[in-house]
């Protein structure tokens, strides 16, 4: 489908969205994770000891709560020899005020790469402009990339392939896993229908910047609002929670208005008989996802959690070159 990638293309850039990287690029980044997760399987202490970033730092700024990123960040900079430096809560590099410009001219003169968790995109694409070290979003309101990288990564393990493949979204339409999808499915050739509310529908920006995308890879992606649609045959079930960080007031009317999109043993059954489940986590049980189905063999959550590790040390190994002379 591609030329093949010389080299390394990511050395010393930043990852704020998906669309940073082209096709080509997002199937060489899902490459190395799934080679730096064989190595490790293989043989860990031989892994790290040939850790390339011994005596670098990634600081990991969160300015939400985490559990997964956190800890998969950690361990991530630690299997490559850096040091993680965490800041979170009162403690977090901007809780005093100090700007973004002052902030990241000192942060970077201590670390190699930064990890920003924030509520705006605007605030990551300013870090990214003050920043000369690689800048990694991971999570925004919009934009949840990191976890992305992992989802379509245990997609390729569970089922060899991307391309072609059928992805149904059901629940929460707007928010960063929807449009993480958007522009996974619209890299990789694969066909999406999100099934949402109205009222929740993707920012209308990214949905067409998916749709150009999408023409020029074969990717197919629709909105519909009757769940049954978009589970015909899927191959790929994924929800998330119906009140993201930052809108758990909005939490009774988002059940009330998105209660017909659970993911629910019903579901699947109108799924391909080989339909894996994904969600993110933290997942609200028996609201967006049925303990059903988040305990059945087919449900693949604890593997996604557990590649966010491996594909965010391949992701830092890959951006952290550029500052290796
Ligand atoms: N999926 C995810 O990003 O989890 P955390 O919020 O726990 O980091
Ligand atoms: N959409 C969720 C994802 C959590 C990892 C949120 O933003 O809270």
């Amino acid at each position: 489908m591609f030329a093949p990638i010389e080299g390394n293309p990511l050395a010393g850039r930043d990852l704020l969205r998906l669309f940073d990287l082209t096709p080509a690029e997002f199937i060489f980044l899902l490459d190395k994770a799934a080679e730096t997760k064989a190595l490790w399987k293989k043989d860990a202490r031989a892994a790290q000891a040939a850790a390339p970033y011994t005596g670098q730092a990634v600081a990991v700024i969160l300015e939400k709560p985490s559990l997964r990123t956190r800890i998969s960040f950690e361990r991530a900079a630690f299997r490559l020899g850096a040091q993680p430096i965490v800041m979170s809560d009162t403690s977090s590099a901007f809780s005093r005020g100090e700007s973004v410009k002052d902030t990241i001219m000192v942060m970077e003169r201590y670390v190699q790469a930064i990890v920003i968790r924030s509520f705006a995109q605007s605030r990551v694409q300013e870090i990214a402009h003050w920043a000369s070290v690689p800048v990694i979003n991971a999570l925004t309101d919009d934009f949840h990339p990191c976890q992305a990288v992992a989802d379509f990564m245990t997609i390729r393990e569970c089922k060899g392939r991307l391309e072609g493949l059928k992805v149904a979204y059901l629940g929460d339409g707007a928010n960063n896993m929807a449009h993480v999808f958007l522009e996974g499915v619209a890299l990789s050739g694969m066909e999406l229908t999100i099934a949402t509310a109205a009222g929740y529908d993707p920012n209308p920006v990214y949905l067409a910047e998916a749709e150009a995308m999408a023409a020029a890879t074969g990717a197919q992606i629709r909105l519909v609002r009757d769940p049954t649609e978009a589970l015909a045959a899927a191959d790929v079930v994924v929800t998330d929670s119906w009140a993201s960080m930052g809108a758990e007031a909005e939490h009774d009317k988002r059940v009330a208005d998105l209660g017909i999109y659970q993911v629910n043993g019903e579901s699947m059954r109108l799924a391909a008989a080989d339909a894996i489940f994904l969600h993110c986590l933290p997942a609200h049980r028996n609201e967006e996802v049925s303990d059903e189905v988040m305990d059945a063999a087919y449900s693949r959550i604890y593997d996604e959690a557990e590649n966010r590790m491996h594909a965010q040390q391949a992701l830092l190994d890959l951006l952290m070159a550029g500052g290796l002379g």
